[in-house]
């Protein structure tokens, strides 16, 4: 199908499947591999999308699911898509709705036909099908678009995890119909399969024929073995086209994406540095902060030395701690800065990438991130 990206190599690692590239989309360059804040609501939970600007986020995440039921298609179309209702510039990707619905609505119901739900606004009966989906996704415009997929937890097993990677299959075939922007929104496949690694390799081999201008891993991190995670990323980013950006789905601790970067994926995104933010967690290159505890009360360095973050660079953990517990403004702050924290390990992998040093990268990292530090 039709592509509205290029994807250029800059580096290779020598000794692990790690790369350097640099994603071109329709509103501007992307440094790879990336990370992709995610903004649900239009804007990210505790950041304005000006803020994420001045970070130098090149790429954050929208959902389809949300921005479809609020504003609303018709809203979306008056303003002229979703960069121009949350002024924001740069590159944009949505997510195709199913997987947060079957998240965040136990009572999602999954037929051939899409997903039916109950409105969470006034609990009428709602029907997401690929067609809607992609409809919806081309109002927002984003530069990046999700199929719809039949996602499951990752802990299924049976005949259902055989039947959900089919019928993603064929949701990607009427999404591909469906799509009327193809010069300039790039719709990526969803590689589904749960832990099985005939059904991951089947279904890699179906989608790849399709020819999609990139492909994501979705159906991870959802609480099964690391070990396993890692074998089905390294199946797929095996046999996936390396001309293509791998995008794996909900994928967002440190430790993760580092171990990701090494088996070649190219693209993340997760909630988890704006959640743990509203936690009081803060993350460093030495491991997480609870600065909730009493033991930053009178700790008058920033959340992170050398961290250029305006938290960092304007704010004490003592202030920190202070308004973490007692005030909103204290999550403000602490996802501002795990969001700089997410977006700088990704820069200096890239970096390591390029001068060739990613495996001493990888070995300083584990080394500080789990490091003793009492
Ligand atoms: N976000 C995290 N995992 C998934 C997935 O498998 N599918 C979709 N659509 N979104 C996700
Ligand atoms: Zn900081």
């Amino acid at each position: 199908m039709k592509s509205a990206l290029t994807f250029e190599s800059i580096a290779r690692c020598s000794t692990t499947k790690a790369k350097a590239s640099l994603l071109t989309l329709p509103h501007g360059p992307v440094n790879t591999p990336v990370f992709m804040p995610v903004g649900t609501q239009g804007t990210l939970k505790g950041i304005t999308p000006k803020q994420l600007d001045d970070l130098n986020c090149q790429i954050m995440l929208n959902n389809t699911y949300h921005l479809g039921l609020k504003p609303g298609q018709e809203t979306l179309d008056k303003v002229g898509g979703a960069h121009k209702f949350q002024m924001w510039n740069r590159n944009l990707l949505t997510d195709s709705g199913g997987f947060q619905m079957v998240s965040l609505l136990k009572l999602a119901k999954i037929t051939e036909e899409g997903v039916q739900f109950a409105s969470p606004h006034d609990g009428s009966l709602m029907m997401l099908t690929p067609e809607h989906s992609i409809s919806l996704q081309n109002s927002i415009g984003a530069d990046i678009m999700m199929q719809l997929d039949d996602v499951i937890s990752s802990l299924t097993t049976g005949p259902r995890v055989e039947e959900a990677m089919w019928r993603s299959i064929r949701w990607l075939d009427r999404c591909i119909a469906a799509h009327k922007n193809q010069d300039r929104q790039n719709l990526f496949a969803i590689i589904q399969g749960g832990l099985n690694k005939d059904l991951r390799r089947q279904c890699v081999e179906e989608m790849v024929k399709r020819d999609t201008p990139g492909y994501a891993v979705g159906g991870l991190s959802g609480g099964e073995e690391k070990d396993v995670f890692w074998q089905i990323v390294t199946l797929c980013t095996d046999l996936l086209p390396k001309t293509k950006p791998i995008y794996c789905m909900g994928v967002g601790y440190a430790e993760d994406l580092v171990v990701c970067v090494a088996l070649g994926v190219d693209m993340f995104d997760c909630v988890y540095p704006t959640r743990t933010a509203r936690f009081g967690n803060a993350l460093t290159m030495n491991g997480i902060l609870s600065l909730k505890s009493g033991k930053f009360a009178n700790d008058f360095g920033p959340i992170e030395e050398g961290c250029d973050c305006p938290t960092c660079k304007n704010y004490t953990r003592s202030y920190v701690h202070l308004v973490t517990t007692k005030d909103t403004v204290g999550c403000h702050l602490v996802s501002v800065h795990n969001v700089a924290f997410q977006l700088r390990l990704m820069r200096q992998m890239r970096e390591a990438i390029i001068r060739d040093e990613f495996p001493a990268f990888v070995i300083r990292f584990f080394a500080n991130y789990f490091g003793d530090k009492s």
